[in-house]
């Protein structure tokens, strides 16, 4: 019998829109895309370096050992793995994350805890569970671009507050709440990515901590910890996560298996006090019944042959090295204007570009040189980033990162050249500044010679 022919469809037409306009749901006006996701599509042709995504190196785990778990699955519960699972996540996951939270200090009640399809989800999940139409959420400015589409779907008002080289200033969000409060308005919560951020890189410092922590405490507000990468850390100590320093009053924790294992089993979780957690319990049944039983029982195994630090302190040692790649090869190939942030750990570097540069147009350039980035703009919720970009190590090994570096310097390079040409200035370095007095949406960073 043949087959029937495929029909295909690669962008909407306008009778569709059309058809559809009336149907759609008010908040589909403002939901918005992920940048890294479109680019992902860009980004998955082989002669493309990306720079784009915030892959962790998969390769790196060994495919004799994914084979060997998978193999004991199929053989000891091959029923049971291919069955549904309670919503909130098995027991032998949350001991598994339990000892990863132990890791950085936390120590949380298992029953805080719930597993989700990725930190993405628990991010949605608190959306759904805290906002309506135009409330306020307060996140930092850059922040994770893919938290952006959430805040945006549930049609909150996002206001950012400008970090700098110690992470979210807290003098300005306490402006902002005091102003907020004389408006008669509270935030839902205020999210932020301690720990060398995405996408900044940047690291919330100890003594800013513990004032969010203190503030938030007095203030009677949420504060969403999501912390992804504070296993990747490259050198100095380990700060204090927020949630231990509040306890988990607050304090919500979002973490994922995502950069210390695989983003594709898809696995997070977050930790939230019980009143919270019987909402967050409903949206996700609501949302997908529970989180892939086959991934939980992948965890269980990994986590039962005990080597998963090793594995971690394997990842920190590589991209150790792919970070210090990347600052070898900016320092070489980017204009003596530019500047970035030197991160101690996680997956992506942040590059400050002379004003007149606008990365989404260099991103279009750059593309036909094969190498991509993320615009800084899609970081911020009103037009704000656009002379900066995210760049990232994790995914490729040093020489891909020299040569994908070398080609967005080229690029740069052109339009430096011809500003200069239309303009008659001429390049100046900026001065090394302390942290603090930068430009305006500009995570100030000295360019850092041999650091
Ligand atoms: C800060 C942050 N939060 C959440 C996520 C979502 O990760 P996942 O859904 O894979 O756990 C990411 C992914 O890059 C991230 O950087």
């Amino acid at each position: 019998m043949s087959e029937p022919p495929h029909r295909r469809r690669a962008h909407a037409s306008s009778s569709d829109l059309e058809r559809y306009a009336g149907l759609f749901a008010e908040r589909t006006r403002v939901m918005r895309s992920s940048a890294m996701r479109d680019l992902m599509a860009v980004t998955a042709r082989p002669d493309v370096i990306s720079l784009a995504g915030g892959l962790p190196d998969t390769s790196t785990f060994p495919p004799q050992e994914f084979a060997a778990q998978m193999t004991r699955i199929a053989q000891e519960s091959a029923a049971e793995a291919l069955q549904y699972g309670p919503t909130e996540g098995f027991r032998e996951t949350v001991d598994c994350i339990v000892e990863v939270m132990g890791a950085e200090g936390m120590l949380p009640d298992p029953e805080d805890v719930i597993v989700t399809t990725g930190g993405q989800q628990a991010i949605d999940l608190l959306g759904k569970a805290l906002l309506d139409p135009g409330d306020v959420v307060i996140c930092e400015a850059p922040t994770y671009p893919g938290a952006i589409p959430v805040f945006c779907s549930y049609q909150a008002e996002t206001i950012q507050i400008e970090c700098d080289a110690e992470g979210m200033k807290i003098d300005e969000l306490e402006a902002t709440l005091d102003r907020l409060e004389s408006e008669g308005r509270r935030p839902k919560f205020i999210y932020s990515v301690p720990n060398f951020q995405n996408p900044a890189g940047v690291t919330l410092s100890l003594e800013r901590r513990q004032r969010l922590v203190e503030l938030a405490r007095a203030r009677e507000l949420l504060v969403v910890e999501d912390n992804p990468y504070g296993l990747l850390r490259f050198e100095g100590e380990p700060l204090p996560p927020l949630y231990q320093l509040d306890g988990g009053d607050f304090v919500i924790y979002v973490g994922t298996f995502s950069k210390i294992l695989s983003p594709g089993i898809r696995l997070g979780w977050l930790v939230a006090p019980p009143a919270l957690m019987e909402k967050i319990v409903l949206g996700k049944q609501a949302a997908d019944l529970c989180t892939s039983t086959l991934t939980q029982y992948f965890v269980r195994e990994y986590f039962g042959g005990g080597r998963w630090r090793e594995y971690v302190d394997n990842l920190v040692e590589i991209y150790r090295g792919r970070r210090d790649a990347m600052i070898a090869a900016l320092q070489r190939h980017f204009p003596p204007q530019a500047t970035w942030t030197v991160p101690g750990g996680g997956l992506f570097i942040w590059a400050t570009l002379p004003a007149y540069i606008d990365t989404s147009d260099l991103l279009a350039k750059a593309l036909r040189e094969d190498v991509a980035f993320v615009p800084g703009e899609a970081a911020y919720v009103d037009g704000r980033g656009r002379s900066s970009m995210r760049l990232n190590f994790s995914a490729g090994d040093e020489d891909e990162i020299a040569e994908g570096i070398r080609r967005i310097g080229k690029v740069i390079g052109e339009q430096v050249e011809l500003y200069s040409a239309l303009t008659g200035e001429h390049p100046t370095p900026p001065a090394a500044s302390p942290a603090g007095d930068e430009a305006p949406n500009v995570v100030p960073f000295r360019k850092v010679e041999g650091e």
